[in-house]
C-alpha cells in the first residue's frame, strides 16, 4: 500500500486515520521488550529516530510524523528519539503531540549539547511538554564531563532518566570515561551489522555500569539498504526476518545488551516493517555470525 503525497498534505492531523494494516494493536506479550537496568521499567525494543527525516517543519513533514508516530504506537512501540540540534524535529513532534493524544503513550527522549537549562527549556517548549522521559548529553567529548545538572533536573522531575551519546569513535574514550564516572541511566551509540566498534568498546562497559543502550544509525543511514539493493533476504534467514530492515535490526537485538534500536523513518510502512523486528524469534549466535559474514561479503 502506498501513502500518497497528496494524502499527507490534505489530511487534518486530528482526523488522522491509519490504513488498517498499521492500526492493528499488537498484543503486549508478542513484543520484545527490554528492561532499563536502573529501574526495571520495560521498553519495547524498536523505537524511532527523528534526525534528518523530521527536520523541516512544513505540513507534509507534520503529516508524515503523525502517521509514523501512530504506526509506532499501533505496532506496540513507544520510544521516539530527537535532539535540540535536529533543526525543526522537536517542533514537528510538538505539533503532533498538540493535535493527538500520543504524548502519553510515548517514551520521549531528547538531547542537549551542554548542561544548559536554557537549551533544555527550549527543547521542552518546542516539544510542548513539561518533562521528557530521557534527557541525553549529545556527542560527549570531555572525559571529565559532569552530569550533576542533569541529576538536579531529574530530581526536579524535568526528566525521568539521564543519558549520554556519541557516534564519533574518536570521542569514545571520553564517552567511556563519563559512562564509568557518572553512571547515567542510558548510553546511545552507533551500532549496525557493518559497524560493530561499539561491541568491543561501549557495550561491555554499559553492562558493567548497568546503563541501558540505544543504538543509533542501525542502518548506517540507509547505507545497508544500498549494500543489499536488488538482493532477496537469504532463505536461511526467512524464518526470523521478513525484510532486510528486520534482518539488520534483529542482528542488533540478538545482542541482549541492546535495550532498543532507533531507526529513523519518515514512512509509516517502513515504521511498521521496523516494528516487525520485535516480533518472532531472534537469530541465535551461529545465525548471527552467518548474518555478519553474509553482509561483509557483499
Ligand atoms: N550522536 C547521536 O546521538 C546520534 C547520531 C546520529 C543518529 N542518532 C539517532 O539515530 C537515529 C537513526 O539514525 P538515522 O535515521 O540517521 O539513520 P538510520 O536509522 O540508520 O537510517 C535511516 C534511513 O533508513 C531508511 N529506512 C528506515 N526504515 C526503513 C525500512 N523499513 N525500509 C527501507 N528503508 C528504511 C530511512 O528512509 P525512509 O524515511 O524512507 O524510511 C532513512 O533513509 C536518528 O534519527 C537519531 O535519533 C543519534
Amino acid at each position: 500500500m502506498t501513502l500518497s503525497r497528496r494524502r499527507f498534505v490534505t489530511l487534518p492531523l486530528a482526523t488522522l486515520a491509519l490504513p488498517a494494516a498499521f492500526a492493528q494493536p499488537v498484543s503486549e506479550s508478542a513484543r520484545i521488550t527490554r528492561a532499563i537496568p536502573s529501574t526495571g521499567e520495560r521498553l519495547p525494543a524498536v523505537g524511532l529516530g527523528t534526525a534528518v527525516v523530521f527536520e523541516r517543519d512544513d505540513a507534509e513533514t507534520r503529516q508524515r510524523a503523525a502517521e509514523v508516530l501512530q504506526a509506532l504506537v499501533a505496532g506496540g512501540g513507544r520510544l521516539v528519539d530527537t535532539a535540540s540540534t535536529y533543526r525543526d524535529a522537536e517542533t514537528v513532534l510538538g505539533s503532533v503531540f498538540a493535535s493527538t493524544r500520543l504524548r502519553d503513550r510515548l517514551f520521549v527522549t531528547t538531547k542537549v549539547e551542554a548542561p544548559d537549562i536554557n537549551e533544555f527549556k527550549r527543547s521542552l517548549e518546542r516539544l510542548g511538554v513539561a518533562s521528557v522521559d530521557l534527557l541525553q548529553l549529545h556527542n560527549v567529548r570531555d572525559s571529565h564531563q559532569s552530569l550533576a545538572r542533569f541529576r538536579d533536573w531529574k530530581a526536579q522531575g524535568l526528566c525521568r532518566y539521564i543519558g549520554i551519546t556519541s557516534t564519533f569513535h574518536r570521542d569514545f574514550a571520553a564517552l567511556e570515561a563519563v559512562l564509568k564516572n557518572e553512571k547515567p541511566d542510558f548510553v546511545q551509540i552507533d551500532y549496525s551489522i557493518d559497524n560493530r566498534t561499539a561491541e568491543e568498546r561501549i557495550l561491555p562497559l554499559a553492562a558493567d555500569v548497568r546503563a541501558a543502550v540505544l543504538t543509533a544509525l542501525p542502518f548506517g543511514r540507509a547505507r545497508l539498504f544500498g549494500t543489499v539493493r536488488g538482493k532477496p533476504v537469504p532463505d536461511w534467514a526467512n524464518d526470523f526476518a521478513a525484510s532486510w530492515a528486520q534482518f539488520f535490526l534483529k542482528f542488533l537485538l540478538a545482542d541482549e545488551r541492546v535495550t532498543a534500536v532507533i531507526p529513523g523513518t519518515s514512512n509509516a510502512e517502513h515504521m511498521a516493517d521496523n516494528l516487525g523486528a520485535m516480533r518472532g524469534r531472534l537469530p541465535n549466535p551461529d545465525e548471527r555470525k552467518r548474518m555478519a559474514a553474509f553482509v561483509a561479503a557483499l
